[in-house]
């Protein structure tokens, strides 16, 4: 489902700062030699997530499924110097051409690319996170949540990718993975400790900030 007409997404996306040479590569690279390609963030979601991390100016960001590495640039862009951000997938299938991009990137310092499952490995992290992008596996999504929870900074933001699921979160007989979303989405409109809201962008994108 296409949430805005394509004409007008072309518009936006001509009037939108373009990506970076190495964004380019890695989106042509993930469209023409990797499985799901739709799974990557692209230009207009790429932008967004670059913009809000500009605006935070996050010294350590987290993000729960690295896949090629374009999201990981585009937060990196906001990151405040000396800052990091932690990736984590677990696909170690394309992690050596994951870093490869990453050892391109002007933000290669900065990047702790961590292979393995998210939920062993959050709880071994010692610092706390000033921004998390959490864009792995759905079902998980509520484990993520309260495992990052206590390890965000007061005043700190997490943005969820997928959340309007295609448009099935809508359906009236929803299948089980769609169910698991919308469940999601409630537990965080019912969570006063955070303020919420969904940007209606692409498959829609929960930004939560903890009060
Ligand atoms: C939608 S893709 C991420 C796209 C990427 N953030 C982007 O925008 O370009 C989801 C990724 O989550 C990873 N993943 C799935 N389950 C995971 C888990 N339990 N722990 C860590 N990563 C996981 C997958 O291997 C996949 O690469």
């Amino acid at each position: 489902m296409d949430f805005i007409d394509k004409k007008l997404l072309s518009y936006v996306e001509l009037h939108t700062d373009s990506e970076s040479n190495l964004l380019e590569e890695i989106n042509r690279y993930t469209h023409l030699h990797v499985l799901k390609p739709r799974m990557l963030s692209g230009h207009l979601q790429g932008r967004i997530l670059s913009f809000i991390s500009r605006m935070i100016r996050p010294k350590i960001i987290l993000e729960i499924g690295t896949y090629t590495g374009y999201s990981a640039i585009c937060l990196l862009e906001g990151i405040k110097d000396g800052g990091k951000l932690i990736t984590i997938d677990i696909n170690e299938e394309i992690s050596e051409k994951v870093s490869s991009f990453f050892k391109k990137s002007k933000y290669n310092k900065s990047i702790e690319y961590i292979i393995g499952d998210a939920q062993d490995i959050i709880p071994r992290v010692k610092q706390n996170f000033d921004l998390v992008f959490i864009d792995a596996d759905k079902e998980n999504y509520s484990k993520y949540y309260d495992i990052v929870y206590p390890k965000l900074s007061k005043g700190g933001f997490i943005l969820v990718d997928n959340v309007l699921w295609s448009g099935k979160i809508l359906d009236k007989k929803k299948d089980t993975l769609t169910k698991v979303i919308d469940d999601f989405n409630k537990k965080i409109q019912e969570d006063n400790r955070v303020s919420n809201l969904i940007l209606p962008v692409r498959d829609g994108i929960m930004m939560i900030q903890k009060k």
